[in-house]
């Protein structure tokens, strides 16, 4: 099983020494790189100009921009709700950055009450993730809301 909760305190703790979402999220990304299987991409895009714009990731090159609305990411965003797609190929507007790509998760993050960027991790196995990883994410998530200083954003 994987433990969430012991990930959501490793990145409390690497925040404590400083809040700024460069370093807070970058170590996110490499926690859940170090403790996931089966994925090929654990990062985030964010709030920048009114498009998100990717962030701190482990994993292969990615798209730089993703306009609100677009792709999974962006309609996450756009909904404020986490998306989790058991097959990529089946999601209409779907933004294949890896061909190897098969299953998706998407949970929106939170400042000042509004959503300014996603957690996005994809799998190259068909429904990978289930709504034990979803709910364990969104305690992730939960931790990064209450460490990181998003206050740098360009939103
Ligand atoms: N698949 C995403 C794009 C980002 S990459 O997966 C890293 C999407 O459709 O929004």
């Amino acid at each position: 099983m994987t433990d969430y909760t012991l990930m959501a305190k490793q990145i409390e703790a690497l925040a404590e020494i400083d809040r700024d979402f460069v370093p807070v999220l970058a170590n996110a990304s490499a926690v859940l790189w170090q403790g996931l299987e089966r994925i090929n991409w654990a990062g985030f895009y964010l709030l920048d100009g009114g498009s998100l714009l990717v962030g701190p990731f482990q994993g292969k090159t990615a798209c730089v921009r993703i306009e609100v609305g677009k792709g999974v990411c962006g309609t996450a965003l756009a909904r404020d709700e986490a998306l989790r797609v058991e097959d990529v190929h089946a999601f209409p507007g779907h933004i294949a950055c890896d061909s190897a790509s098969r299953s998706e998760i998407v949970l929106p993050l939170h400042s000042g009450g509004r959503a300014v960027g996603v957690l996005d991790i994809d799998s190259p196995e068909t429904g990978r993730f289930t709504e034990e990883d979803e709910a364990g994410l969104k305690e992730v998530v939960k931790a990064l809301e209450r460490a990181t200083d998003f206050s740098r954003l360009r939103i």
